[in-house]
């Protein structure tokens, strides 16, 4: 019997990074029409719905991030009928298209940012923005101890004397939220997309939106717990700490946040359809980010625990179980997300010793080569993992190939603002936005027409051939084929999407679970190999199991 629970309770959504997907016209950079052209692939990879990112009009100072008018395309991805076809054409495939939105900041070409520059301080145009007098003698010190998220102060200063907040680039001014012009300028941007047909939006920044009015210095960075305790110990001050410290955060993850999406969820709910809202909110605790999906609230977040933890079993399992109950609480589905475009890929992340789990909104850049088979390995394995998990998941472009992390792109070429806002000590994520190798040996791999006139924006690695979609197309042994299976068999079975789990009982570094009806998911995270529990038929398997037995970092689905 089909399901009656809205789709994106259990949807599979795929992220188009639309720079680096598939460009139609020959310009080097991902647009609209590349996305059109390949809504055959997509549909054959088995995904519910896209999720874009940010394709209006935009100085692309961090890449559409900056949004300089959130009602028409950047010509550089397309134009509004192009958007609206894409809308279209993906329907009649079966797929729903989701937006990135940008309310946190604008570009700093947005109209209102301009006038708020020509009218001058103490204007009304000032006050949709966040801008304040310096500190210090003349001012000539920033209003607080802000950082920006790409590196420097968080604020940058005029030739009229007044300072302006962008936790982000200074091309990225932050709105005042405060600001009822803010708040209505935003729901009539909603009903513009709604109105086009669109499904939802992923919200970028979600949980910056509203600052402590004060503005007030940051609170004193909690030192993490002893290095020396017993993990458990430490793990149970490290989430006091991070407690603490999301109490009060003058920017962060702020509960007058909510207001904003009560109001985001009455417009969402005036279109038919269950048109829903994922929320980037980069939570401290798991009952901080439940508070994002309350029913009056946002339908779904994306939960980067789950892409922050190691891996290991113990971690991976306390993930799971922690978000499935808080979010349960609260009538949520979880969503689980291995990679995306602001994280090194993570075939590169596992195939690295990591010890420890990381830290939202600190990077992720490690020391040292990855063993890329060990990761391939492991990304096989969390793929089966992720996919068999209760609720809905997220894969990012170029996942479903194995893609790894770029890590040799010459300095040169690195685009990405955290490269030059970190005083080049940190290379930022343009590694992992690398564009996509679609078929053929040479660069541009199918990404660019025959004949294009331009390089890829990125250049592609000398090997990227050995994954493109033709390549592994037909090989049973590929990623991509691993994808389509696993895909496929998500929709067959009526175990998987949304619903709960069972623990079955495992060694350590074994992760094994029942869903019912009649399915399990066994994960040998172990260096040991592992004997599969009983079962009638092994229905996929991330590689060869011989004589009923996991071997380390694999992972099979089991009919029971
Ligand atoms: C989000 C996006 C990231 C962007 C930032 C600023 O974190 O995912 O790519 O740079 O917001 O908009």
């Amino acid at each position: 019997m089909p399901s009656t629970a809205p789709w994106w309770r259990s949807a599979v959504i795929y992220q188009v990074y639309i720079r680096s997907f598939a460009d139609g016209d020959g310009d080097g950079v991902g647009d609209i029409a590349g996305i059109r052209s390949r809504l055959p692939y997509l549909k054959s990879l088995g995904v519910d719905a896209l999720w874009i990112n940010p394709w209006y009009k935009s100085p692309m100072a961090d890449h559409g991030y900056d949004v300089a008018d959130f009602r028409e395309i950047d010509p550089l991805f397309g134009s509004l009928a192009e958007a609206e076809q894409l809308i279209e054409e993906a329907h009649r495939h079966g797929i729903r298209v989701i937006p990135d939105i940008v309310p946190n900041h604008t570009s700093d070409q947005h109209a209102w940012f301009r006038a708020a520059l020509a009218a001058g301080p103490g204007s009304p145009e000032r006050e949709r923005y966040v801008f304040r007098p310096g500190r210090g003698p003349g001012g000539g010190e920033p209003p607080n101890d802000w950082v920006s998220c790409f590196g420097g102060p968080a604020w940058t200063r005029l030739p009229d004397g007044q300072w302006y907040l962008h936790l982000f680039a200074p091309q990225q001014p932050d709105l005042n939220w405060e600001h009822p012009e803010v708040r209505a300028e935003f729901e009539s941007i909603l009903r513009f997309w709604f109105g086009r047909g669109v499904d939802g939006f992923r919200i970028d920044v979600a949980h910056g939106l509203v600052k402590d009015p004060e503005l007030p210095d940051l609170p004193p960075r909690e030192e993490p717990a002893g290095v020396l305790g017993p993990l458990s110990r430490r793990d149970e001050a490290d989430a006091a700490n991070r407690i603490r410290r999301h109490l009060d955060h003058p920017h962060w993850d702020r509960d007058e946040v909510h207001d904003i999406y009560r109001a985001w969820r009455k417009v969402a709910d005036e279109f038919p359809g269950d048109r829903s809202f994922v929320a980037e909110a980069w939570a401290d605790t798991p009952e901080r980010l439940a508070a994002y999906v309350r029913r009056d609230g946002l339908h779904t977040a994306f939960n980067f625990d789950f892409l922050m933890a190691s891996w290991d079993a113990k971690d991976l399992r306390s993930v799971i179980d922690d978000s499935l109950a808080m979010l349960g609480a609260v009538g949520a589905p979880a969503t689980w997300v291995l990679s995306n475009h602001d994280v090194m890929r993570h075939p590169s992340r596992y195939g690295r010793k990591t010890v420890k789990r990381w830290v939202a909104n600190e990077p992720y850049r490690p020391e040292g080569p990855p063993d890329l088979e060990l990761g391939r390995r492991r990304a096989r394995a969390a793929a089966l993992l992720m996919l068999a998990l209760p609720g809905g998941a997220y894969i990012y472009q170029g996942e479903e190939l194995g893609l790894p992390e770029v890590e040799d792109l010459p300095e040169a070429v690195l685009q990405d603002p955290i490269w030059e806002r970190s005083g080049h000590t940190d290379r930022g994520r343009d590694g992992c936005r690398v564009p996509l190798p679609w078929s053929g040996r040479s660069e541009p791999y199918g990404f660019s027409p025959a004949g294009a006139a331009a390089a890829p924006w990125l250049p592609q690695p000398a090997n990227w051939g050995e994954f493109s979609v033709q390549a592994q197309t037909g090989d049973e042994t590929s990623m991509l084929e691993l994808y389509r299976a696993a895909l496929r068999l998500r929709r067959e079975l009526p175990a998987l999407g949304d619903g709960t789990l069972t623990w079955l009982e495992a060694p350590d570094g074994v992760l094994a679970f029942r869903r019912a009806p009649g399915f399990a998911c066994v994960v040998n995270l172990s260096a040991e190999a592992h004997p599969l529990p009983g079962h009638t038929s092994l229905l996929l398997s991330s590689g060869p199991v011989e004589g009923g037995v996991l071997a380390p970092d694999h992972a099979a689905w089991l009919a029971l």
